[in-house]
Formats: structure tokens, sequence, C-alpha cells
């Protein structure tokens, strides 16, 4: 039988709140109605980041302005707040920032629980070539930190956002599945879980505070959400309503894009390649005493399926068709308002791209 999470008394601070997995954490925490601080970085926002910040709050998020690297301030903030979990959603840049963080959570030694910026894979088992391996080894270090502070701890393993796997630096925020033609990495048959952002958010804020997840490695591993590339390239081609080519591209494209060293977007072909050449998400068992697996701690919750988040992108290819913004040296086009809110944004053809040598002319 599962035990209903009871969520703290005490508040829930988030960092990395304007940013694409933060927010949808942020969100999550403050749909559960639960006291909700967002630690946000000063200085000049972006208006994608000025618009967070206004609709977190709008929904009761306290903003603190500051940054986890400076630690007298983040023990005042711990301290003065009662913070008793915090969930970190820092970027892959900003992966060692977190270290001051443990630092002042030691220090204060009121937090009941620290979730670390993790979201993706178990970077204790996955073995990405480099530079993805750098920031593995980054976010390793940052798990011992907090095992030998004797933090408790709850490690997020939620495999992919339900998106489309673009294998470059084309973020996943609000990115439509491919128009032109689809890349299918290897022979497209490795399969990966996709998960929508929402349930991302949803699924840490009911784990968080749930004692069956102290210390341990929550995997996201719904059988619905399981599907290979060639699969979501056909429920894609199903939902736009016509077929689309598919290019190869290879293993060794995708190990001469990660051995470039552009940063980000070399990481990402190396998780790509981790992902869909070695099935670096289906390849081991949950045998060790530090694992548990979401839907077998919440039998009774559902996942959205892609079907359902393939069906939100399509509502946006109907009605957003206007591009207003396009550089060739931008690896995206956006599209919709000139400045609107929920403008969405695609891969840009035109753009330079990593050393693929799959075209879809
Ligand atoms: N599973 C997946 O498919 C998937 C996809 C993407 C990311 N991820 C993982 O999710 C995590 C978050 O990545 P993301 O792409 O969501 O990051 P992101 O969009 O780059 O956002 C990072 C956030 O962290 C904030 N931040 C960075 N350094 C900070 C500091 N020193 N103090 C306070 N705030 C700070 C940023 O604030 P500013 O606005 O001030 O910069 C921003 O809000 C990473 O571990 C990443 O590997 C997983």
């Amino acid at each position: 039988m599962s035990a209903e999470p009871v969520a703290p008394a005490g508040g829930t601070l988030i960092v990395g709140s304007t940013g694409f997995i933060g927010r949808f954490v942020a969100e999550a925490s403050l749909d559960s109605g639960r006291s909700t601080f967002v630690l946000v970085r000063s200085g000049p926002a972006s208006p994608t980041k000025a618009h967070a910040i206004a609709s977190l709050k709008e929904k009761g998020a306290i903003v603190i302005p500051g940054s986890i690297t400076d630690g007298e301030f983040m023990e005042k903030v711990l301290k003065e707040h009662e913070i008793e979990v915090v969930i970190s959603a820092v970027g892959g840049e900003s992966i060692l920032d977190q270290l001051a963080l443990i630092h002042a959570i030691k220090t204060v030694g009121t937090v009941k629980r620290f979730l670390p910026s993790e979201f993706g894979h178990d970077i204790d088992r996955a073995d990405p070539v480099e530079p993805g391996l750098t920031m593995y080894k980054q976010k390793r270090q940052v798990r011992r930190a907090i095992e030998g502070a004797g933090i408790p701890y709850t490690y997020i393993c939620c495999n992919s956002i339900a998106a489309w796997p673009y294998h470059d630096d084309t973020h996943p925020a609000d990115v439509l599945p491919p128009l032109d033609c689809f890349h299918i990495y290897g022979d497209g048959s490795v399969k990966a879980y996709f998960v929508a952002g929402t349930d991302i958010g949803k699924f840490t804020i009911k784990c968080n505070d749930d004692d069956r997840t102290i210390n341990k490695s929550v995997h996201f591993q719904p059988q619905s959400n399981l599907l290979n590339m060639n699969q979501l390239a056909s429920l894609w081609e199903k939902k736009l309503g016509r077929t689309l080519p598919r290019v190869t591209v290879t293993e060794d494209d995708l190990l001469v894009a990660a051995k470039e060293m552009l940063i980000p977007e070399s990481i990402v072909a190396s998780l790509t390649h981790d992902i869909f050449i070695k099935g670096c998400q289906i390849n081991y068992t949950l045998d060790r005493d530090t694992d548990v697996e979401v839907t077998s701690l919440y039998p009774e919750a559902s996942f959205r399926t892609i079907e359902e988040c393939f069906n939100d992108f399509i509502d946006k290819v109907v009605d957003s068709p206007v591009v207003v913004a396009k550089k060739v040296d931008s690896p995206v086009v956006v599209i919709g308002e000139p400045g609107g809110d929920d403008n969405i944004v695609m891969p840009n053809p035109g753009a330079k791209a990593l050393a693929i040598t799959a075209t879809c002319a």
C-alpha cells in the first residue's frame, strides 16, 4: 500500500525556479499549497525570466533575491524562513555552485531534506563520453558532498523530458518536434522514458517529503512513456497528418559532435549518444537498496502520455504561424507574436550546427 506524503510544516526553498526544470518544480510546489520560497539571482532579467518571476509571485511564491554562492546569506535565508526542504534546479554550468549551498545547509542544521540539481539519469551509473562526463563528475561530486555532510537527500532521476530529443543545444523548453525531417539516432530502436515537465514537477514535490524516498534515488520509469525514436516519429507524424523523411544520425556522427567540445552543444550530443546508442536509461536493473521507482511508490497516480504532450505541441503549430525572429547565427527560430509570452522556439535549419553530416535535403 502506498503511504500518502505529508507536506512539511516549514518552507520549501527552490533554487533555479526561473529555469526550464525549476519552473515546473516551483509551480508544482505552489499547486500543492506549501509555503514556497524562490531564490532568484539579481541583475538584469530577460523578458522570459521577468515573466516567470511575475507568474510565480502571482501564484503565491515568496521571491528572495540572491545566489547560492553567498554562503552567509544562504544560512540567514534558511534560518529566517525556517526552510525544511531545499530543491535545486541550477543549470549545467552552475552544478558546483551547490557546494556552497551544501555547506550552508550543514551549518544551519535544520533542513530536513535536500534535492540537488539532478533531473536526468542516475549519474552514478551512466557513463557518457566527454563533455557530458565532466558534468556527471560534477554532479557526482555534489552527491558525495551531501552524503559526507550527512544531509538527508533525494536524487530525482526523471530521465528525458517529453519533447523531441534534439542532439544539439536546442533547449527542450517549448521546442516543437520537427516539421521538415527527423534525425534518427542509430537505427532508432533504443528506448527512453519521455516524462512531461509537469509530471517531473508534480512527482518531485510528491516524493520530496515522503519518508520512503529519504536517502534514495527515485527513478521515473512509467512504462506508458517508454518509446524509441521511430515510435516517437510515427506518433508525431500521426499528429501532423503527414509523413516526414527520416535521416540517420550515426553513432560516429554523435561522437564527432561531442568531440567538437562546443559547450553546451557537445554535452547534449554526448548525452544523446548515451541515451539512444548505449541505452543508458534501460541498460540496468534497480537492484541497489538506494533505488526506488516512482510508479511503484504511487501506483494510483497517472503520468501524462507522450500523445497528450504531442497534442500540446500540435496546438502550437496550428496557433502560431508567424515567424517573428530568425537569425542565421541563432540555433533557434522564434514563432508567435512579437514580444509574446507564449512564443514557441524551433530549431533553425539555417543555423551553423554541430558537425552532423546527415541533412534533410
Ligand atoms: N531530463 C531532462 O531532459 C533535462 C532537461 C534539461 C535540464 N535537465 C537538468 O535539470 C537541471 C536544471 O537544468 P535547466 O536546463 O532547467 O537549467 P536552466 O534552464 O539553465 O536554469 C538554471 C536556473 O538556475 C539558476 N541559477 C544558476 N546558478 C545559480 C546560483 N548560483 N544561484 C541561484 N540561482 C542560480 C538560474 O538563474 P538565472 O536566471 O539567474 O541564470 C536559472 O533559474 C540540470 O541538472 C540539468 O542537467 C534535465
